[in-house]
């Protein structure tokens, strides 16, 4: 297994070009069951989630083609065709591995009128039960079966005729599917507290330029009026906030001065916000987002909410950054339960971190000493980058592998702008 090895108390300064959003790129992905027509995606982050979705597109017969893209390129061009159907089970060993694949469900059961998909399973962060996910495709007209580990929907005869989708509490994912289901249901479907992330609105863009008639893009009541088909189109994945936000913890937490290339600024506010009220200077430039902190930290009182809200996504990187902070802050995690385990990771670094329930106090440090630790999910993992990339000394991060799923070729990215960090191989 990699490990990664930082050897910190580097400023990092320069640029940093912002990839692909993943979270955008596997709801982009099955959008490809929805036409027997070519859909073409821009902008493809290279990672492992991105090439594992596109297995199980291969797996439901679709075939992927990627433009010549050269190693050294940031992103791809991927084809994607699902002229016929092979298959409409997403099985155990693939969804196992990738939660995200239960967004082949809405399109499937739209296109194909069944659709079979292995319940997910346990989740590091917390249970994430997928009750939404079904209740909204019920709303739109689907029967739902469960049975052995696996959910099957199935449309009636002639497809789904669309519904009234309301939603008790916001969920990503589930907007998605039903979002995708209904811009190929017979009739007019309208979505109600859907989920407001930007990467939502970029599903939506994309399904309109196959032909989709969607209205309230972006709000929390989507309105879409079914269609018989949709066609092929060419849509380039929006840039990556979280991964910019990262990199943005990156420059605070080093004392440093990077600019972010491409990174979307509107859809940042949020952090943008905090970050300034911690005493970074954020500002946009020509060549894209300048993130300045050169006074120390200020402590924060930040709470994740839905988006235009704090993003979950950004709890432990922020939390990592403030370990530094002069005072104590107090970060709320409000999406998942048990979201909070890097913290003894980060405790074995020096940070003063008590969890009470949802709620963490960090209590700054003078300086974080680098020790081995382990990555436990995504962005915790990166959380314990950035208190690497601060820490004094070499720190070591094992089960990386969740860093390969988010992060475009992390090393090298940081590598450019000056930190001491490579990856190791046991074989
Ligand atoms: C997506 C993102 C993830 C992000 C999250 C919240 C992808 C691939 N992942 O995850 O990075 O952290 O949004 O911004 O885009 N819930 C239910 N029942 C359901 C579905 C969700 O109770 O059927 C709960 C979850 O357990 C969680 C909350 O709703 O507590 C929000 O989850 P959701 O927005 O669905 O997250 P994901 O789509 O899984």
């Amino acid at each position: 297994m990699d490990r990664i090895v930082i050897n910190g108390g580097h400023r990092l300064s320069g640029f940093v070009p912002i990839s692909g959003a993943k979270n955008a790129a596997l709801t982009l992905l099955p959008c490809a069951l929805l036409t027997a027509e070519p859909l073409t995606l821009r902008n493809l982050p290279r990672l492992a989630d991105v090439d594992s979705f596109g297995h199980l597109l291969n797996e439901l017969g679709v075939s992927t083609a990627v433009a010549g893209a050269k190693p050294e390129d940031y992103g791809r061009v991927m084809t994607l065709t699902a002229a016929d159907l092979a298959s409409t089970v997403a099985p155990y060993d693939v969804v196992r591995k990738m939660r995200a694949s239960i967004l082949v469900l809405g399109p499937l059961v739209a296109r194909a009128g069944e659709a079979t998909v292995s319940l997910p399973g346990g989740c590091a962060i917390g249970n994430r039960p997928i009750d939404l996910h079904l209740k909204a495709l019920e709303a739109l007209g689907a029967e739902i079966e469960l049975a052995a580990g696996y959910v099957k929907a199935t449309a009636p005869e002639g497809g789904l005729p669309g519904g009234h989708v309301i939603f008790p509490t916001v969920s990503v994912g589930a907007t998605e599917n039903a979002l995708m289901a209904a811009a190929l249901c017979r009739g007019t479907s309208i979505i109600d507290n859907a989920a407001r992330e930007p990467e939502i609105s970029d599903l939506a863009n994309c399904l309109v330029a196959m032909g989709a008639k969607i209205d309230g893009i972006g709000s929390e009541r989507l309105v879409v009026e079914g269609q018989a088909s949709l066609h092929g189109a060419t849509y380039s994945v929006m840039p990556d906030r979280i991964e910019a936000g990262s990199y943005a913890c990156a420059a605070a937490i080093t004392g440093g001065d990077l600019v972010l290339g491409g990174a979307p600024v509107a859809e940042m506010a949020a952090m943008l916000a905090a970050l300034a009220e911690a005493g970074v200077t954020v500002s946009e430039e020509a060549k894209g987002l300048r993130v300045c902190a050169t006074d120390g930290l200020k402590p924060l009182t930040l709470s994740t909410a839905p988006h235009p809200g704090f993003p979950t996504d950004m709890q432990a990187q922020f939390m990592a950054m403030l370990t530094l902070a002069s005072g104590a802050s107090v970060l709320t995690e409000t999406i998942f339960e048990n979201r909070y385990m890097h913290v003894p990771e980060l405790a074995r670094m020096g940070a003063d971190i008590q969890v009470r329930g949802r709620s963490a106090v960090v209590k700054g440090v003078e300086g974080l000493v680098g020790a081995q630790v382990m990555a436990t999910d995504l962005r915790a993992s990166m959380s314990l980058v950035l208190a690497g990339l601060a820490a004094e000394g070499r720190t070591e991060v094992s089960r990386i592998y969740h860093l390969d799923r988010g992060y475009e070729r992390l090393e090298e990215k940081l590598r450019a702008v000056g930190a001491d960090i490579e990856r190791l191989s046991d074989g």
